[in-house]
């Protein structure tokens, strides 16, 4: 049984694999405003606050990280730096301060997305930041100690969201939740790190 850290664990995607896992592992569920424990993951002070009350731990989990979505006409500096704080420096800020507890042969799984890969309208942050998120993956995955891994899973549009969001993804067949949780399976209770865990 290993002791799992997941933020954004209230989430589309996040409560169903905080679901799974739990049925394995010692689940610790971290939102902003929900969950065992809240934290703001665009801020450091809170992240090393987090880690100060779970202790030691085996694998970190995150299902959160937002951007702006906007046609290229109308973005301008700061736009970014909404994507760039939350999903992509709030997920490198929990592997930084992360790799200074996690257990030997623990893992990180991080979140990114299709939109990496296949742009939609509107997308250019957040595809601009999920890149940049699956190649930290790849770079920290050479250089982390004691065996710990790191992967990220990058899903597309789950069915659970296609109502909401579908139109913003035109010809685009959503995937099963279930797929998405077993991306996060493989990646914490597998042996592969470096990888884009691609489930579009
Ligand atoms: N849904 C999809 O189809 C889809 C597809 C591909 C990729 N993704 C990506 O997957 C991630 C999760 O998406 P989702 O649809 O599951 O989102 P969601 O339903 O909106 O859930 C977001 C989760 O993140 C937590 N959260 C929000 N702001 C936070 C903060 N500042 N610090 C810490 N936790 C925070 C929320 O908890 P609180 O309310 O307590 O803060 C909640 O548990 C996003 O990065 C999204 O881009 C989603």
């Amino acid at each position: 049984m290993m002791k799992i850290i997941i933020v954004g664990a209230s989430g589309t995607i996040g409560k169903p694999v905080s679901d799974e896992l739990s049925k394995r592992h010692e689940v610790i569920r971290v939102g902003s405003k929900s969950g065992d424990i809240q934290m703001d993951m665009t801020s450091v002070d809170s992240i090393q606050k987090m880690y100060e009350a779970v202790g030691e731990f085996d694998a970190l989990v995150v299902a959160a990280g937002s951007a702006t979505m906007k046609p290229l006409q109308e973005l301008a500096n700061d736009d970014f730096y909404v994507g760039i704080k939350s999903k992509m420096m709030g997920q490198v800020n929990l592997v930084l301060e992360g790799q200074k507890r996690i257990n030997p042969k623990g893992s990180f799984t991080l979140i990114t997305g299709i939109l990496a890969d296949d742009p939609v309208h509107g997308s250019v942050t957040l595809s601009t930041v999920n890149g940049a998120v699956n190649a930290f993956v790849k770079a920290t995955a050479r250089e982390l100690d004691n065996g710990v891994r790191i992967n990220v899973v990058s899903p597309g549009l789950v069915e659970e969201s296609a109502e909401a969001l579908g139109s913003y993804f035109p010809g685009h067949t959503p995937v099963s939740m279930h797929r998405v949780v077993d991306g996060f399976v493989k990646s914490v209770e597998g042996i592969g790190t470096g990888e884009v865990i691609r489930l579009h």
